[in-house]
């Protein structure tokens, strides 16, 4: 179980305001291109990949790259703008063992019930050596994320997140070991005023998992800043490396 329900009306709250374009993710790409080796005819796995942002942006990145989307809810995967998109989830990967050369998990680790599970999975459908990039928000750093600015009860749920060091550890015990770990920023969008307008709460776990009241304050807040703040919202993620 997700923390929250990726059903219809979170998939497509999630397709219309979580999609960051291209220029907004220079950065990532530089990332990825350090750590996946997307060379021509490399397969990659694109776990969680929800409505296939990723999956669609690797393809058009990176010559010749096969990648696979595995997602578990129907929702998301009727959405998904990758077309080869399998149902399965971190647990239950759909793929034979050593048929991939690197995975991605894109804000989804915290969703995952059984870490350990996810691991072994990973180790069994990733050839040796390939690399796991995970990228997301982990407990205890939400110093760069512009939301938790406005809503700052959403850090008590962020903190409710694996931490760094969770997976690490977990990760550890099937063998693999941390190879990288940067903060990758990226344009969210072009304002807060962007930012306040395009919000939707249904989007965002942490804001889900927050009081209507908590949300109420923090959106007013997010609306009050956007009338004097202008300029990019930059945020940074993390990115996690196994090996
Ligand atoms: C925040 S969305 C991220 C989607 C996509 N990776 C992205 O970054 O655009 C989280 C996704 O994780 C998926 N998910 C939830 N539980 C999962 C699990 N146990 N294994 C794999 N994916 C899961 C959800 O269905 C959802 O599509």
């Amino acid at each position: 179980m997700a923390r929250i329900a990726y059903d219809d009306e979170a998939a497509a709250a999630f397709e219309a305001t979580r999609h960051i374009p291209d220029q907004g993710l220079a950065a990532w790409r530089a990332a990825v291109t350090r750590h996946l080796d997307p060379r021509p005819g490399a397969r990659v796995l694109d776990l969680g990949a929800g409505t296939g942002r990723w999956a669609a942006a690797f393809t058009d990145w990176y010559d010749d790259l096969d990648v696979i989307a595995v997602e578990p809810s129907a929702a998301m995967r009727a959405r998904c703008v990758h077309p080869r998109v399998l149902p399965g989830d971190a647990a239950n990967i759909p793929l034979p063992d050593h048929s991939v050369d690197a995975a991605w998990l894109s804000t989804v680790i915290h969703h995952v019930p059984d870490l350990a599970a996810a691991a072994r999975e990973l180790r069994r459908v990733v050839r040796g050596g390939g690399p796991v990039l995970i990228r997301s928000a982990f407990a205890g750093r939400h110093e760069a994320i512009t939301l938790f600015r406005f809503f700052p009860e959403a850090i008590r749920v962020l903190d409710t997140f694996p931490s760094v060091a969770d997976v690490a550890a977990t990760f550890g015990a099937c063998g693999f070991a941390v190879t990288a770990f940067d903060q990758i920023p990226q344009t969210t969008a072009s304002s807060l005023s962007e930012c306040a307008t395009r919000l939707r709460r249904e989007a965002h776990t942490p804001l889900q998992l927050i009081t209507d009241d908590e949300y109420a304050a923090g959106l007013a807040r997010l609306h009050r800043a956007a009338r004097s703040e202008h300029g990019p919202v930059i945020d940074a993620l993390d990115l996690l490396v196994l090996r």
